[in-house]
């Protein structure tokens, strides 16, 4: 019974040598070798470790480097670069304490968001033929399909799915059934080209026939008023006349 207590004092007194070893340092300081020195603030990186003497020497950070924590580092972290190939843009700048921040392009969603940015983003899709965007898509979300229903189509670029035009409605004849992806079409009787070449001859067959006829008729008339040169004679006679007076 004698015994436990002073195992006990024993292993206590290990646990306080293993703790005791290493250098325990406050919150706002980095431990260097046996020494605390203070962190330098946020934007700031160490240029020389204190001394017994001397504080910890402190410099910002340059070029594209930050530092977002009080460290006792080195130097900086290279900041983000936000890579239109990934989709991506600076929404704020990078700061010496504070790292790049990207959004989405425009027309792009974010796949991998940050507390407050996007590490990558993707194009949003596009609607398939068949299909109604019913959603659009958002920096944080993709685009929302979905398929046409019933009498309805849509090109993959509509809001909403437009119902087939009803030719009988219009008193058209039907020439294409509407589709999921397209209208139906509507058209007066069926034009094939057949058609449209029996109507080009049966027109000219029309005018040649009436100009024919027009002719005969002429011809008719002229042949009771009497022969042909004998009217060019009157003509010519009543024609000449006037400028016979004026010579006069
Ligand atoms: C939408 O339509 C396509 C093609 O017709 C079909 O493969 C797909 O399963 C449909 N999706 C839904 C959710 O009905």
């Amino acid at each position: 019974m004698r015994q436990f207590p002073g195992l006990i004092w024993i292993l206590w007194l290990g646990v306080l040598d293993i703790v005791d070893c290493p250098v325990i340092c406050n919150k706002a300081e980095y431990r260097i070798g046996d020494e605390c020195c203070p962190m330098c603030s946020p934007g700031n990186h160490v240029y020389k470790h204190c001394t017994e003497f001397t504080s910890t020497s402190c410099v910002p950070c340059i070029g594209s480097t930050y530092l977002d924590k009080p460290n006792g580092l080195p130097g900086c972290i290279p900041c983000r670069h936000c890579d239109p190939g990934f989709g991506l843009m600076v929404k704020h700048p990078c700061t010496p304490s504070s790292d790049t921040v990207c959004e989405p392009l425009e027309g792009f969603y974010c796949t991998d968001p940050t507390k407050d940015g996007c590490k990558a983003a993707q194009r949003h899709s596009s609607c398939e033929p068949g299909q109604y965007i019913r959603q659009k898509g958002s920096p944080s979300t993709d685009t929302v399909c979905t398929n046409c229903t019933g009498d309805t189509y849509s090109d993959g670029s509509f809001t909403s799915c437009q119902p087939h035009t009803q030719c009988d409605q219009l008193n058209l004849q039907q020439i294409k059934p509407g589709t999921r992806q397209s209208d139906s079409e509507c058209g007066q009787e069926t034009s094939s080209p057949v058609a449209v070449i029996v109507c080009v001859v049966v027109a000219i067959a029309l005018i040649a026939a009436v100009g024919i006829g027009l002719y005969l008729k002429k011809k008719k008339k002229r042949k009771l008023l009497g022969s042909d040169t004998e009217g060019h004679s009157l003509r010519n006679e009543k024609r000449w006349k006037p400028l016979e007076h004026f010579s006069e």
